[in-house]
């Protein structure tokens, strides 16, 4: 049986290609050193990760958009520069999920951030899929070792929201908000979503894996099963201020300085020092949800969150603590 194409096969076919320009079919297998068959193999395996590529005869190939591919020098370029040589930085071409790769690391190595261009199984909040096609979006995630439990670790998704909204803030979006947990939303559609996992360690350190999925240009023709209202930063600053986007790896970097930056202070401090922002970008604050609980749904206003970051809910003449994990929100229409 042939062995599977290895990233180092299609790696650099794709680096010829990112540029979206066309390309003869005789110089890419040239270049690469192997036969048109071979080629064409390699070829076939990069549309079944997603991938547009258009053929015509006498005009050989091309990638149908334009691609920027993720590179570690660049993201660790990226990062502030105390952190440089400090997070370890690296990118696949695809994998399952980059927080069960990480979860599965030597923490011996952490902090340590790991991206792929994209996810065969990525995973969301409430054992739900995230759609992750081909190098469009950002998938994220930073292995982190806190020495010891920290007090308000319920709260640290919504610190991580804070920081991720933080670090997107030159790019102005219109209306970038936070929808309890750690969802980032602009207006009325879903940006990205952050999904930490924890390992305990023993001698009380604790291990957690902040993942983000953040949909910077991901395009409508992939996404039919997603199951809400979703938007990407392409989209945003288009009709924001006919901005393009800046680059993945700029971003990446960036968003990895304000993780580590967040993640030191809440060892030190907890959620608290993060409160006032969190509730500056609160989507729900003083407004009618519907939460489905375990009992049923509940219906109630939002009073913002506690030190712990539970969702605060008056329901009626009762003052409810909702914590984070159990409960999906629908806002209301307004
Ligand atoms: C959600 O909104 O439900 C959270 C989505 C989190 C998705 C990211 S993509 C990078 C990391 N790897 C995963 O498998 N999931 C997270």
């Amino acid at each position: 049986m042939a062995r599977p194409l290895s990233e180092e096969q299609l790696l650099p076919l794709l680096r010829t290609l990112a540029d979206g320009g066309w390309h003869s079919g005789e110089a890419l297998a040239r270049e690469a050193g192997i036969t048109r068959a071979g080629l064409s193999k390699r070829l076939q395996k990069l549309m079944q990760w997603g991938l547009e590529i258009e053929t015509q005869p006498g005009r050989g190939c091309h990638l149908a958009h334009p691609l920027e591919l993720l590179d570690a020098d660049l993201i660790r370029g990226a990062l502030p520069q105390p952190l440089q040589g400090k997070l370890g930085v690296r990118v696949l071409a695809g994998t399952d999920s980059t927080n069960t790769r990480l979860l599965d690391a030597a923490t011996a190595d952490d902090p340590q951030a790991l991206l792929a261009e994209h996810q065969t199984a990525g995973r969301g909040r409430h054992g739900r899929s995230w759609h992750s096609p081909f190098g469009t979006n950002l998938y994220l995630s930073l292995a982190w070792t806190f020495p010891q439990w920290p007090a308000a670790l319920t709260a640290l998704p919504l610190a991580t929201g804070v920081a991720t909204a933080d670090a997107l803030e030159e790019l102005r979006l219109p209306d970038l908000r936070l929808k309890w947990p750690n969802d980032l939303w602009c207006g009325t559609s879903k940006l990205g979503g952050i999904l930490i996992e924890q390992r305990g360690e023993s001698g009380g350190a604790c291990r957690v894996v902040v993942g983000l999925g953040l949909n910077v240009a991901m395009r409508s023709a992939t996404t039919a099963h997603i199951g809400q209202p979703w938007t990407t930063l392409t989209e945003q600053l288009r009709a924001a201020t006919s901005r393009s986007v800046p680059s993945r790896n700029g971003l990446a970097g960036r968003i990895l300085g304000h993780w580590v930056a967040m993640l030191e202070r809440f060892t030190r401090e907890g959620f608290a020092p993060f409160e006032p922002r969190w509730r500056a970008l609160d989507l729900l604050r003083n407004r009618a949800v519907t939460l489905a609980l375990p009992e049923g749904e509940v219906a109630g206003i939002a009073r913002g969150v506690d030190e712990t970051g539970a969702l605060l809910l008056d329901a009626g003449e009762t003052r409810r603590r909702i914590l984070s994990g159990e409960v999906t929100l629908r806002v209301s229409p307004q």
